[in-house]
C-alpha cells in the first residue's frame, strides 16, 4: 500500500536534496510562517497539540517536554540534536541526512526560535562523516539565505547551529552522557534530577532532541495539528515514521510509513517477505534494545501504545526480522555481548551485571546450562532492570524479557538437548 510521505517525500536513492531542491519543495516555508505569524509559545502549543512523539527511542510528546523549558530565563540556553545512532538495528536519521537534510535546518530553527535558544549543536555519529558534511553544506546554505545567523528575516531571533562530531561510543546517545561528550569530557550519564531542561549543556537549559523529531516540525507547522495527527493509522499515534528494516528479509531498506501500520504489512509487504521464502519467527521491533515480537504479533499497529500492550516497544523503529531458523539464545547472546561491551562501567548492575548474563547465555549455546542457570537468568530482571544508574542496562534487558516472553521453551530445549538445537 502507497503512504503519505513527508520526510521523504524528496527521496532519490543515492541523491541529496540540497537548497535549491528543497526550496521547491515547500522548503522554508513552515520557517517563513513561524517567523512572520506566531509567538514562540504558539509554537509550542501546536506541536503539543499535534501528538507529536520523540523519535530518538523513549516516545516521550515533544510539545511537553518543550513546554517544560524557561525559555524567558535570561543567559544562555541551547537546542541539541542528537544523531549519535549506534544501536544496532537503527539507521534511519543517517538515511534521512543523506536524503534531505534541509529537513532537520529548518526544523532546529523553528524549534530554536520556540525555545529561544540562540545556540543549537547537532552531536553527530563520527561514522556519518557524509552526514555532517551535507548538514555543514546545508547550514552555509541557510545562512546565505538568511533563514540562519543573525535577525533571521528581519524578526530581530538571532540563532547558530554547530555541528559536532562525536568521538562514538553508544552511551553517548544517551542524552545527558551526550552532554557531558559535547563538553568535552568523558561521556558519563549524569543524575536526572536535574534534568536538561533545568541544567543540560554547560550548566544551562538544554532541550535534547532526535533528528527525526526536529525533521517533523515545519511540517507540523505548515499541514496543522489535526492534519499531522490524522496520518496515523491508529487514534493513539500521530504523524509518519521512519521504519529502518533489516535481517532476514527480502528488502532491508528504510521506509516512511503511518505510525500504526501492522507489522505483518512491513514484513510482508514492504519489507518483501522473509528472505528465500522462510517462515517469520520474531523481530526486534524497535532497535536492539526493545522485546521480541513473535508471530502472533504480526497484526499488532506498530504506535508507541499498542506495541505496549503486546509486551514490547516502539524505541526507533529499527526493524530486525528472524526467520525460522533463528536461534534467538543466540541471537540475544549477541546482543547482550554488544550492550556488556558498550556499558560506560559507571555502576555495578550494568558493569557486572550485563557479562554475568552473556556468560549464562552462552552455557545455554554451549550446552552446558541447566535448570539453575534457567533461573539465575531470570533473576537478572530483579538485579538490573530498574536498578541501573542509566538506560542502557535496562535496554540490554529488552530482548533477555522477550526471550522469556516469547522463547522460553527454547531455553528450555537447550538444557533438554545439552546442546544448541540450531547448530
Ligand atoms: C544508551 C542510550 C543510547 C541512546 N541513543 C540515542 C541516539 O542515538 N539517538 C537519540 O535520539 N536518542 C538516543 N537515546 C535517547 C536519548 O537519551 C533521548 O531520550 C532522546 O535523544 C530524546 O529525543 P526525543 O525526545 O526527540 O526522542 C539513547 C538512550 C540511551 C539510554
Ligand atoms: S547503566 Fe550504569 S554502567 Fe551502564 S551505561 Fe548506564 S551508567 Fe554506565
Amino acid at each position: 500500500m502507497k503512504h503519505p510521505q513527508l520526510l521523504f517525500k524528496n527521496r532519490i536513492p543515492g541523491e541529496t536534496v540540497f537548497f535549491d531542491g528543497y526550496r521547491k519543495s515547500g522548503g522554508y516555508e513552515g520557517l517563513e510562517k513561524t517567523i512572520k505569524s506566531m509567538s514562540p509559545a504558539e509554537v509550542t502549543e501546536l506541536v503539543k497539540a499535534s501528538g507529536l512523539c520523540g523519535r530518538g527511542g523513549a516516545g516521550f510528546p515533544t510539545g511537553t517536554k518543550w513546554s517544560f523549558f524557561p525559555s524567558d530565563q535570561p543567559g544562555p540556553k541551547y537546542l541539541v540534536c542528537n544523531c549519535d545512532e549506534m544501536e544496532p538495528g537503527t539507521y534511519k536519521d543517517g538515511v534521512l541526512l543523506r536524503t534531505d537534510p534541509h529537513q532537520l535546518i529548518e526544523g532546529m530553527i523553528i524549534t530554536a526560535y520556540a525555545l529561544q535558544t540562540p545556540e543549537a549543536y547537532v552531536f553527530i555519529r563520527y561514522a556519518y562523516e557524509d552526514c555532517a558534511q551535507n548538514l555543514e553544506r546545508a547550514v552555509a546554505e541557510a545562512k546565505e539565505a538568511g533563514y540562519l545567523g543573525k535577525d533571521i528575516l528581519g524578526s530581530g531571533f538571532s540563532c547558530e547551529i554547530h555541528v559536532h562530531r562525536s568521538a562514538g561510543r553508544y552511551i553517548c546517545g544517551e542524552e545527558t552522557a551526550l552532554l557531558s561528550g559535547l563538553e568535552g569530557r568523558r561521556p558519563n550519564p549524569r543524575l536526572k534530577p536535574p534534568f536538561p531542561a533545568v541544567r543540560g549543556l554547560f550548566d544551562r537549559p538544554t532541550t535534547v532532541n532526535n533528528v527525526e523529531t526536529l525533521a517533523n516540525i515545519q511540517h507540523i507547522v505548515t499541514g496543522g495539528a489535526d492534519w499531522f495527527k490524522s496520518l496515523a493509522l491508529t487514534e493513539e499515534g500521530a504523524g509518519t515514521k521512519l521504519f529502518g528494516l533489516s535481517g532476514h528479509l527480502e528488502k532491508t531498506e528504510c521506509f516512511e510509513l503511518p505510525l500504526g501500520v501492522t507489522l505483518d504489512e512491513i514484513v510482508n509487504e514492504h519489507g518483501g517477505g522473509v528472505r528465500g521464502g522462510k517462515k517469520f519467527k520474531a523481530c526486534l521491533p524497535g532497535g536492539a534494545s526493545t522485546p521480541y515480537l513473535a508471530a502472533n504479533h504480526l497484526d499488532v499497529p506498530l504506535d508507541f501504545t499498542a506495541i505496549t500492550r503486546a509486551g514490547s516497544r516502539l524505541g526507533t523503529a529499527g526493524v530486525t526480522v528472524f526467520d525460522e531458523e533463528t536461534c534467538m539464545v543466540a541471537v540475544t547472546l549477541n546482543l547482550i555481548r554488544f550492550f556488556a561491551r558498550e556499558s560506560c562501567g559507571w555502576c555495578t548492575p550494568c558493569r557486572d551485571g550485563l557479562p554475568y548474563v552473556a556468560w549464562l547465555l552462552e552455557q545455554f549455546e554451549q550446552g552446558e546450562a541447566t535448570e539453575e542457570h534457567l533461573e539465575n537468568l531470570r533473576g537478572q530482571f530483579r538485579n538490573i532492570a530498574g536498578r541501573s544508574f542509566c538506560a542502557l542496562a535496562e535496554g540490554a534487558m529488552g530482548p533477555v524479557e522477550g526471550l522469556f516472553n516469547c522463547f522460553e521453551e527454547e531455553l528450555v530445549d537447550h538444557i533438554k538437548k545439552g546442546r544448541c538445537p540450531f547448530k
